[in-house]
């Protein structure tokens, strides 16, 4: 009888399953529902973010390069960090052009996210320029190609130092202006390897995961504060310099080849969806092609099950990564 029952609700918790990826599909869905439907008929960004003053890491290239751009034709004034100081001056320089923002509307400030004693005077420093902080995109970190068994522990340590101490070091900091002020946005970009597990990336999961759990511990320790909202970005695979910057074995070694990044979804693309996701204070947003996409709600609802799919994509990845391709190449839709 006990397992005439089990058998039901697996075939029906399959069934459930395959109609939500079918409906997905469908949709072509880029994101999760609530993102989706926030896009459709929540909050525009352009209302939300217009002069409002936002504070972007990791701006010099990919994601937050584009961030930086689409915020300036919004309206919003714009801090942006990176090591970089040249590549933020040329982010800037377009900004100027592509927008109605002025020269003091965009302050370039040099960061450097390992160097946790440098950022309560980054923080001071762009509160000077503008007298507060709405918005801390957490954007700026790296991943990782490389297989737990070949990588040096150096290489798991310098990882958590960027993608989790240093987020958390920066936040600490601007959260307590947040607190003064009863208000303000922390958006963290995290990814789908914040809430999944892949091969090759091991060390770079380990510390999205801790950004996740880190953030949706801090969420609870704010219910007083209900006007400072955290905000999760979890993307799948996008078009950036990211793999170009990728973690590999040792710490010395660079990737050989980045190889074709033109099937991920494109830059633009995730970054409108990043300001959907925090014009509407939303949570925690996945933003994701298929398989990917799929594959977080079956991970949310059927772990067991999700590792069959994994275990199989995952194979894959490591042949691509090791004949010399991206290792998401063979199973992403080839993008415009
Ligand atoms: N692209 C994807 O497929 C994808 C998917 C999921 C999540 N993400 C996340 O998105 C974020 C942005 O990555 P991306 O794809 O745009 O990659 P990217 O093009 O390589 O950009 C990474 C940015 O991080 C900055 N950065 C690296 N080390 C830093 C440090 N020590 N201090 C301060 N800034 C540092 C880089 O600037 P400098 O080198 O000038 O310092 C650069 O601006 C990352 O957190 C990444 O994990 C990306």
């Amino acid at each position: 009888m006990a397992w005439g029952c089990s058998l039901y609700l697996a075939l029906a918790g399959g069934a459930v399953l395959a109609l939500l990826v079918q409906v997905l599909r469908w949709l072509r869905a880029d994101g999760d529902l609530t993102l989706l439907w926030a896009e459709w008929r929540g909050k525009k960004p352009e209302n939300e973010l217009r002069g409002k003053v936002v504070w972007v890491t990791g701006a010099s290239s990919g994601i937050g390069e584009e961030l930086a751009y689409q915020l300036s034709k919004i309206g919003a004034l714009l801090a942006i960090s990176a090591r970089r100081e040249d590549e933020l001056e040329r982010v800037k320089k377009k900004c100027l052009q592509i927008s109605s923002l002025d020269e003091k509307d965009i302050l370039v400030l040099r960061l450097d996210l390992t160097d946790r004693s440098s950022h309560e005077a980054a923080t001071n420093s762009v509160l000077k320029h503008f007298g507060k902080i709405d918005v801390l995109v957490n954007n700026g970190g790296r991943s990782q190609r490389s297989l737990f068994v070949d990588t040096n522990l150096d290489v798991y340590s310098a990882i958590m130092e960027l993608n989790y101490l240093g987020t958390i070091s920066l936040t600490k900091h601007v959260l307590n202006h947040m607190i003064q002020r009863k208000k303000g946005r922390i958006v963290t970009v995290s990814s789908v390897m914040g809430i999944m597990g892949a091969p090759l990336a091991s060390g770079y999961g380990a510390s999205k995961h801790a950004l996740q759990g880190f953030f949706n511990c801090l969420r609870t320790e704010l219910t007083d504060y209900p006007n400072i909202s955290i905000i999760n970005i979890c993307p799948g695979p996008v078009q950036s310099k990211i793999i170009q910057n990728v973690f590999t074995e040792n710490l010395a070694k660079s990737i050989e080849n980045s190889g074709d990044q033109s099937h991920k979804m494109p830059t633009d693309r995730c970054v409108r969806l990043i300001l959907v996701s925090t014009a509407n204070d939303l949570k925690e947003a996945w933003i994701s092609d298929h398989p990917y996409l799929a594959v977080c709600y079956l991970w949310q609802y059927a772990p067991t099950w999700a590792w069959w799919l994994m275990n199989k994509m995952g194979k894959r990845r490591i042949q691509n990564f090791k004949s010399g391709v991206d290792a998401d190449a063979s199973y992403s839709r080839k993008k415009k």
